[in-house]
């Protein structure tokens, strides 16, 4: 069953896009349009508009457009009915949800795996074979509770029990292969488990579909502590926090999301309460994660082991972080210990003094130059000093940055206004981040006619009938694709909305594409004939001297009389009626 395209229009009509996208970031209305740091790439500052007018958004910097379902299907990682069903809840329109969702997912053979593979290793958990992994687990104060809460599974020392259950559920090899859970041997003869004695940890994406596992070994020396399910269509591990599907509401409300390194962590962290955490599942940390955290709350605080390889990873993640303008704060944990052995040793409240205390990113700084320094000695103070002017010029908070120089003239014993004035000279010298400007491409005439045209077509029924009747076609191939999509659109429905194209038009990217690419031109919003009978004229004029350009080099090149003589025809046809038009105008 199929819900229709009248009661999909009805629901996007239901929400208003900037109601949608300020509940996830927030936007500043200027003119006409808002503006907010666009989600969907690394970017520093406002480029994302959004039109309550048009009810689209785009991005200037990197071409992101869409509607609002678009928006949520990116940002909620969802897919095109989730998104649908999600606006029909917000505008208060009944559709009944089960016969319509995850039927359009192309992957859902692999969701419906990993299903399977949950049950079936949470099972083994209850199994005879599972005393001793139970016994670690215990020993790991993890409970039957927390096991069951975090859907902690178990493989066991058999070779292709979970491979058999899928085969009989009928999954291709082909499938299962690609699942990342079952490996192969003489070419595809002998299909078998890839995890085998393993303690499973579910590994979730942003929007809490199973995708992957980080199975960790209990008992003897395994060579691999923890393995990691391989790269698949549906897991890259660069774009997954542990627990993430969990703590997104959480973080949103407590305004603060804490990054660990491992499940243990996580896990640990909940015992006392803590449940606005995620883990970035190692120490390596990139730019997709930082992306991720950053849709929670820009508020992030960095909990990585107390152990060299920790700090390391902390120094990393902050210029991650950087990078989309977000300072993280950060916690040290004493002797090396890691989140979970912190936590067991010290106790709730020492954790929970350990992240009201938070090192801001200033003292964090401060920290780590003071650990090889010797304030007795001029040249480290010296340096010391240097060191943190550099880091309080770049500094947003006014506040802070305040705070920040009176302490640094207590410690160094330089005066505030010496240091004042230093700093005030050191930030004359930042030169002010260029604001990243629209690519503008250069476009020959044609193309400028194709797109100022297609501008209007996208908002007046009449640039597009007049599109229609003139014979000719846009020769840009995106433009001409769009052009088409536009037409069929207008034929179809009657009417033309942007909004409701990219809805019919969300599975065409190219299209999609040229509508953010047409979307923040800033042409007159009155259309005037004249101008759209220019356009068209220039077009016309442009595939005609392609045509001509085509005969001449024919004519040129041909060594059949009877052809030339066609060819030779046709140019002075073309001469005359332009000629004759020329006398019209
Ligand atoms: N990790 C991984 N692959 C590895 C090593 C680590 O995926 N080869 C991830 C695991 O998710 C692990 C996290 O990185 O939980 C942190 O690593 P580590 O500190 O070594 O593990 P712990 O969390 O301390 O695990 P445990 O307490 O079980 O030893
Ligand atoms: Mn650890």
């Amino acid at each position: 069953m199929k819900l229709e395209n009248s009661t999909i229009n009805d629901i996007r009509n239901g929400v208003d896009i900037v109601d949608v996208i300020s509940s996830y970031l927030p936007l500043t209305a200027k003119g006409k349009n808002y503006f907010g740091v666009c989600p969907f790439h690394d970017d520093h500052s406002p480029s994302m508009s959004v039109s309550k007018e048009k009810q689209i958004y785009t991005c200037f910097s990197c071409g992101a457009t869409g509607n609002v379902f678009k928006f949520l299907q990116d940002y909620e990682n969802i897919s095109f009915m989730e998104a649908v069903a999600k606006c029909a809840d917000i505008a208060g329109i009944p559709i009944s949800l089960g016969q319509y969702e995850k039927k359009d997912n192309k992957y859902q053979e692999l969701y419906d795996i990993y299903e399977v593979s949950q049950k079936f290793y949470q099972n083994n958990m209850n199994s005879s074979q599972a005393k001793e992994a139970k016994e670690y687990l215990y020993q790991r104060q993890l409970d039957d509770t927390l096991i069951k809460e975090f859907g902690i599974g178990l493989s066991l020392n058999e070779s292709n029990m979970l491979t058999k259950l899928l085969k009989k559920k009928n999954y291709s090899d082909k499938v299962l292969l690609a699942s990342g859970l079952v490996g192969e041997e003489n070419n595809r003869v002998d299909l078998y488990d890839l995890y085998r004695n393993r303690i499973m940890f579910p590994l979730h994406d942003s929007s809490g579909k199973l995708v992957a596992y980080n199975g960790r070994a209990y008992h003897g020396e395994a060579t691999n502590k923890y393995v990691n399910t391989k790269e698949t269509p549906i897991f890259k591990k660069r774009e997954i926090l542990y627990n993430y599907h969990r703590a997104k509401e959480v973080a949103r409300i407590k305004k603060q999301i804490i990054i660990m390194e491992g499940p243990m962590d996580v896990i640990r962290a909940y015992t006392i309460g803590v449940t606005n955490v995620v883990a970035s599942l190692g120490t390596a940390f990139g730019s997709e994660q930082a992306m991720l955290v950053r849709k929670l709350s820009s508020n992030v605080v960095l909990c990585f082991d107390g152990d060299a390889a920790g700090l390391k990873a902390t120094k990393s993640a902050i210029e991650e972080f950087a990078k989309i303008g977000i300072q993280p704060s950060v916690i040290r944990l004493e002797d090396d210990s890691d989140p979970d052995e912190y936590i067991k040793k010290y106790g709730k409240d020492s954790f929970l003094e350990k992240v009201k205390n938070a090192m801001n990113p200033i003292e964090f700084k401060e920290f780590l130059l003071k650990d090889n320094l010797d304030m007795n000695n001029s040249i480290d103070m010296a340096n010391y000093a240097n060191a943190m002017i550099e880091e309080i010029k770049k500094m947003d908070d006014e506040v802070l940055q305040e705070v920040s120089i009176t302490k640094l003239s207590e410690e160094t014993h330089l005066s505030l206004d010496f240091l004042r004035s230093k700093i005030a000279k050191e930030q004359q010298k930042v030169v002010a981040q260029e604001i990243s400007s629209e690519k503008k491409k250069k476009l020959t005439k044609c193309e400028r006619s194709e797109r100022n045209l297609l501008y209007y077509m996208l908002r007046f029924p009449n640039a597009i009938k007049m599109y229609d009747k003139k014979i000719t076609h846009m020769p840009t191939d995106r433009y001409r694709h769009l052009a088409f999509q536009v037409s069929t659109f207008l034929k179809q429905y009657g009417y033309i909305d942007i909004a409701d194209l990219l809805t019919e038009l969300r599975e065409d990217e190219e299209a999609i594409e040229t509508i953010g690419e047409l979307s923040s031109l800033t042409l007159p919003e009155e259309m005037k004939v004249e101008e759209v009978d220019d356009y068209l004229k220039n077009i016309k004029e442009y595939n005609e001297k392609l045509q001509l350009d085509k005969y001449r080099k024919e004519l040129f090149n041909s060594n059949n009389y009877d052809r030339k003589l066609e060819l030779a025809q046709k140019l002075v046809d073309y001469k005359m009626r332009s000629e004759e038009e020329n006398a019209r105008d």
